[in-house]
């Protein structure tokens, strides 16, 4: 005959390996003789075998788009050891875009950040292509291409299709609903933000943008991989333009409107916000920086979720944009940069 004791404890989850898993989660161990059998609620996010193999496995990152954003993140997954492949449109873009992420490389060397050894080490763990298959083998894939949402859906349809089930699917995106991406693919709980700085290889910030479905392992596979590029992260729903995007964009708009109404001069405005609030550049060098196409995608995607005119782009970042005069990108924005 069976005795049965039930009894309510503390399950301490330890995994081995180069991630820290612990975790501590309620269960009910019944005793059947004197074996134990734990038996936990459903909806504690115990993290099964499977999610805790993919939380070990991520060594290969893919990245969509090899522009400012996906450059850098390459280069810095690249530096942090993992091996990284780069997806562009065409060779040409892919071509120019290996060549920025090798020149930054080369000013880190000149200014003893890192070593020529280094530098090599890093490139040799990139490879750049033009064909979304080469995706097949990675355990994260980063999408960084240009901030449109049918564009990003597409994207995600084809990365869901060509990635493993294990696969994490990441995205840079400014401001625009995750939680859409996540719909374009058969694995909403492995979708989620990861919303880098500009530029990536100096910024420290990480955004880590989760969804409703956004499973806990997912999250937890996110925060480990962001420490292990050394950056900090904060945590953030999914909504329009997140933590940083949402607060500094009516900024930007403000003093883009500054400019178009004759109160004060680009130079004046940065200035004073540099000097009278110790921000490292103002509104709209920052904007420059950003790419002003980049800003106007972000401040529409914004305006369309909530409707709130401080989002609302002011008719001379729309002529700009027009007129192709993207920031430091193109060589002019606010300012003018040598190429
Ligand atoms: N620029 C910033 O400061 C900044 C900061 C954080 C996040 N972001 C976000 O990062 C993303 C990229 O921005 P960016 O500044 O690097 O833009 P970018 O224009 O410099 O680069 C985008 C690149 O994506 C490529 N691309 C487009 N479709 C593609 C596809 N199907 N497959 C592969 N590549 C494709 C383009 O050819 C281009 O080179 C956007 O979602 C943007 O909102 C930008």
């Amino acid at each position: 005959m069976f005795v049965i004791i039930a009894i309510v404890q503390i399950y301490i989850k330890n995994t081995v390996g180069a991630v820290a898993l612990t975790r501590f989660k309620p269960c009910v161990t019944i005793y059947i003789g004197i074996l134990p059998v734990k038996i936990y609620p459903r909806k504690c996010n115990i993290l099964s075998d499977e999610e805790v193999a993919t939380l070990m496995k991520i060594s290969k990152v893919g990245v969509v788009g090899c522009g400012q954003m996906g450059g850098g993140i390459a280069q810095v997954c690249a530096q942090a050891g993992y091996t990284v492949v780069v997806s562009e449109i065409s060779d040409e873009f892919l071509n120019k875009g290996l060549a920025a992420i090798e020149s930054s490389l080369d000013r880190s060397v000149q200014k003893e950040r890192i070593t020529q050894e280094d530098r090599d080490a890093t490139l040799a763990r990139i490879r750049g292509t033009t064909d979304t298959r080469d995706f097949g083998e990675c355990d994260l894939v980063i999408e960084a291409a240009v901030e449109n949402l049918d564009l990003k859906k597409k994207i995600f349809g084809e990365m869901d299709k060509v990635c493993p089930e294990r696969t994490i699917l990441a995205t840079n995106t400014s401001c625009l609903p995750i939680t859409d991406m996540a719909a374009a693919t058969g694995r909403p709980d492995r979708v989620l933000g990861m919303h880098f700085f500009n530029p990536v290889p100096v910024m420290k910030l990480l955004e880590i943008i989760r969804t409703t479905a956004t499973s806990e392992a997912t999250l937890d596979t996110a925060r480990d991989f962001g420490e292990s590029l050394g950056k900090t992260y904060v945590i953030v729903q999914d909504s329009p333009g997140f933590i940083v995007n949402r607060l500094v964009t009516p900024q930007i708009m403000n003093a883009i409107r500054m400019v178009e109404s004759g109160i004060a001069t680009a130079k004046d405005i940065d200035t004073a916000m540099a000097l009278g609030l110790n921000y490292p550049m103002g509104p709209l060098a920052l904007a420059d920086l950003i790419g002003l196409d980049t800003v106007l995608f972000i401040v529409n995607g914004i305006y369309d979720k909530l409707r709130d005119e401080q989002y609302a782009a002011p008719a001379l970042l729309k002529d700009m944009v027009a007129a192709g005069q993207l920031g430091r990108k193109t060589g002019k924005g606010f300012y003018e940069y040598n190429q």
